[in-house]
């Protein structure tokens, strides 16, 4: 970068993404101010309702003792919070990156004003985990390695795609799940200011690739929505199963349960209830987020899902018929 080429920085004038900057500034929050750190997070508190964890809501569990559930529904919050935090300094390697990447002036506002954003959210996460006096986890082979590509990406369209479009569309059920299970005001106060801002950030991300999407010729589109839409049909459709099952289960040893015994019953129970949420999602009263923000983003176009073959995927024409709503 030489001085010549920032002297006269060309802005891309969209009004949405000029918007964000100071939004972010009048929207901002101190994470000493505006947070009640003083408040105690007792170890016989889950800080969250059952029904917030995998297998929360099953009659299986909820039928152990009280000290069990509590232990397991605390464990599962500590390894969330976990991976937030280190999803949080992710963001915040992507955004610097974003920085010196990106040559549009209001693209590089937006990228180093989120990378603040996310030193906060790390910040306060790290405290929360600190606060709640007990080693977390450690996080998913999966998430590890979702984290290691999103790091070692280069290119601003794959870095704004993965991080601020499809990982925060997919983190804001998540933030919105924790929030409204919240037992613990402290809880519930940070995820709402953690929130706010990433909604900012997950706008930042649709309004660029729907920006991309209005000025590529039809191929491109249709590419990029092959690369993309695969994956977030899967992860808006993907509930708990045995892998959340088989975390449960060690929590529930830990506690001195006999897990094993319990197991299929576990299964069985949460498999009623996904399907009971299957039709919630189906009949337009639960959408995903990333459903929403791949609509936005253009990416399902008559065009493009007559290209592609999912014209009559379910969830996507419950999405079309929600969003014209
Ligand atoms: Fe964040
Ligand atoms: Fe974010």
């Amino acid at each position: 970068m030489r001085t010549r080429e920032l002297i006269n920085l060309p802005n891309s004038g969209h009004p949405g993404i000029n918007a964000l900057f100071s939004k972010a500034h009048s929207a901002g929050w101190d994470i000493d101010r505006d947070i009640d750190w003083s408040q105690p997070l007792p170890a016989d508190d889950s800080l969250v309702d059952h029904a917030w964890a995998a297998f929360g809501s099953t009659p299986t569990f909820r039928a152990l003792p009280e000290r069990v559930q509590t232990y397991a529904t605390r464990r599962a919050l500590g390894r969330m919070l976990n991976v937030l935090q280190v999803g949080e300094s992710v963001a915040q390697d992507v955004c610097a990156k974003l920085a010196l990447r990106l040559r549009q002036e209001d693209y590089r506002n937006h990228a180093v004003a989120q990378a603040m954003d996310e030193a906060r959210h790390h910040l306060a996460y790290r405290r929360f985990i600190e606060k709640m006096n007990e080693e977390p986890e450690d996080i998913d082979a999966g998430t590890e390695m979702m984290f290691d590509t999103l790091l070692a990406a280069d290119g601003a369209l794959e870095l704004v795609a993965t991080e601020q479009f499809f990982l925060e569309s997919l983190a804001m059920d998540i933030f919105d799940g924790i929030r409204d299970h919240a037992t613990h005001p402290l809880l519930r106060e940070l995820l709402t200011l953690v929130t706010r801002d990433e909604s900012r950030h997950m706008g930042f991300g649709v309004l660029y690739v729907a920006e991309y999407m209005r000025t590529q010729d039809r191929d491109a589109r249709i590419a990029f929505a092959r690369r993309w839409l695969g994956q977030i049909l899967f992860s808006a459709t993907d509930q708990p199963g045995p892998i959340m099952l088989a975390r449960l289960q060690r929590r529930l040893r830990e506690a001195g349960v006999d897990a094993d015994a319990i197991g299929p019953a576990l299964l069985r129970e949460q498999q009623e209830i996904n399907a009971r949420e299957r039709s919630e999602v189906l009949a337009g009263r639960r959408l995903p987020q990333l459903m929403k923000s791949a609509r936005r983003a253009g990416l399902l176009e008559p065009d493009i899902l007559e290209a592609l073959g999912i014209t009559d995927h379910p969830l996507v024409r419950v999405t079309l018929a929600v969003g014209e709503a």
